[in-house]
């Protein structure tokens, strides 16, 4: 398992290795992570991994190419594209200004 929480809005939880972070916060809607087009287009759901990143799975061409757009930096990635690889003790994502 790892722990996992969400800035700004301090929300705290927990996910399995395999699991996807866009599932966990439709489940979770206090995490406050904002979505639109749900498969890499649109760049809403931009989140800084602030820690954990080791412990996600690398980001496939289509999140590169929105990323890129957005001119983001290694640490930020698209929250609807976001799985959890292995376990760790505490994963902080910090949802991106629009
Ligand atoms: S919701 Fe559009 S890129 Fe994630």
């Amino acid at each position: 398992m790892a722990r996992v929480r969400f800035e700004p809005s301090g929300y705290e939880t927990e996910m399995a290795p395999g699991a996807a972070f866009i599932d966990l916060t439709d489940e979770h809607p206090e995490a406050e992570v904002p979505y639109s087009c749900r498969s890499a287009s649109c760049g809403t759901c931009r989140v800084q991994v602030k820690q954990g990143a080791e412990a996600m799975l690398p980001p496939e061409d289509d999140e590169l190419e929105v990323l890129e757009i957005f001119g983001d930096e290694g640490d930020v990635r698209l929250c609807c594209q976001l799985k959890l690889a292995k376990e760790t003790d505490l994963v902080v994502l910090e949802v991106c200004d629009p």
